[in-house]
């Protein structure tokens, strides 16, 4: 079998150049190991797959190479998947501003990338294995379950590392080393943390309880919900501060974030000093964290009226609450990560066309690269900007 173009990977990344590729006048055929094609857009945004973010700019991804994604970005911005998406008849809802999702089913995704692989003539192969990718003449060969494919070039978007279950592996990572890349050190990211023990089993009675926080780990901050977990902390701003914490390290949770608790606690004890401290936690958090708070420090502590706290007493549930330090145990790793940090090295890849600079016939796009979004819908418009440029250069 002889393809133009060949790309190993069915997800969002794969199915977007294999479409571009085919529109351009190639013989295109993506290859899949999984028994579905898209398998992690099906299990996105809740099943509902937010699928860009509006907002879309080079300041919510990480690389080590934070230029490296301008080209591909600017170049198919969210506006172009939202009219994609529209001339598919597809109803989506902006959830929270500039986070766009399917207004029905993450299915809906999947089916106008199919379709538009359909139209542009890609052929998609599943329950398909490599075995391997080698050099041959002027192109490369595919050894597979299928037999063997001569490529003109082959096109890596074998995605990260998160969730196994669905199909992950370091295939594109093997063959990145295989041609000489190099391959940044791997760990998961937009995942919940893990605490130890003693925390962990206070957390664990407040599993469901959603607060709003302000989080940061070292110089990143951000201001999103919190959800305490049977295992830890999760929800927005835990997963979002998680892509830069490193294990051992600390993270500082506001949980009045844009509130001075020293400023509104004094006021409190001013206007109302016979108010009783956990009264003011009462009024201020969900009941179950607000009793939590009482079991975690001191009672005799809060059932005193405000009028006998001295400023100092006060700086003390101050900084309890606008700065609660934690050291999380670790992360709930691959298993649960949305993303992986760190991949294929940028620095050897064009970010034009995505062809590994001395092997023009060897391209890498998507996650599998060193370049990982934040969480709203960066990551998927990271896809499909990598994939069309890439598409359109093959
Ligand atoms: P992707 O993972 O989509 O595709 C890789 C493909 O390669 C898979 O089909 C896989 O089977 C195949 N493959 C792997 N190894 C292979 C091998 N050895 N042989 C053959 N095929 C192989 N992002 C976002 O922007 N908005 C969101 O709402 C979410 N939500 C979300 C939820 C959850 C639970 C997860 C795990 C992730 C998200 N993400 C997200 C992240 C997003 O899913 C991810 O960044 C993109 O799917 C990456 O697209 P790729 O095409 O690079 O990889």
């Amino acid at each position: 079998m002889v393809f133009d173009v060949v790309v190993i990977g069915a997800g969002a990344a794969g199915l977007m150049c294999a479409a571009q590729a085919g529109y351009a006048g190639r013989r295109v055929l993506v290859l899949d190991h999984a028994n579905k094609a898209g398998k992690k857009i099906l299990m996105s945004g809740g099943g509902r797959c937010n699928f860009t973010n509006l907002d879309t700019a080079p300041g919510h991804f990480y690389s080590e190479n934070p230029y490296f994604c301008i080209s591909a970005l600017k170049r198919y911005r969210p506006e172009h998947f939202v009219s994609l998406v529209e001339t598919h008849g597809v109803e989506y809802v902006e959830k929270a501003p500039g986070q766009l999702f399917c207004a029905d089913s993450a299915k809906e995704i999947v089916r106008v990338l199919m379709t538009e692989c359909e139209w542009a003539g890609a052929e998609v192969a599943l329950k398909t294995s490599i075995s391997r990718v080698e050099r041959q003449g002027e192109g490369m060969r595919l050894t597979t379950s299928m037999g063997t494919i001569d490529a003109g070039v082959v096109v890596v978007a074998t995605g990260g590392l998160s969730i196994p279950t669905m199909g992950a592996t370091g295939f594109g990572y093997d063959i990145a080393r295989q041609f000489g890349l190099e391959v940044l050190p791997t760990r998961p990211g937009l995942v919940p943390f893990t605490l130890s023990d003693s925390w962990k089993e206070r957390v664990a009675a407040l599993s469901g309880v959603s607060l709003p926080s302000a989080v940061s780990c070292k110089e990143t901050r951000f201001v999103e919900p919190m959800l305490f977990t049977h295992r830890g902390l999760s929800g927005p701003s835990m997963l979002q501060i998680s892509s830069v914490w490193e294990s051992g390290s600390a993270i500082t949770i506001d949980l009045m974030p844009g509130e001075s608790v020293a400023e509104a606690l004094r006021h409190a004890r001013q206007e109302t000093p016979k108010r009783l401290l956990s009264t003011w936690l009462g009024e201020r958090f969900p009941k179950r964290f607000a009793q939590a708070l009482q079991e975690w420090y001191p009672n005799a502590e809060l059932a005193i009226p405000l009028a006998q706290y001295s400023n100092e007493a006060l700086d003390v549930w101050a900084q309890r609450l606008n700065q609660w330090q934690l050291k999380p145990a670790g992360t709930e790793g691959w298993r649960t990560a949305e993303v992986t940090m760190g991949g294929v090295s940028t620095h050897a890849i064009s970010s034009k066309t995505f062809e590994v600079k001395d092997l023009p016939q060897l391209r890498f796009i998507g996650e599998v690269l060193d370049v990982t979004g934040q969480l709203g819908g960066y990551n998927f418009q990271w896809a499909w900007a990598s994939g069309v440029a890439c598409g359109q250069a093959c």
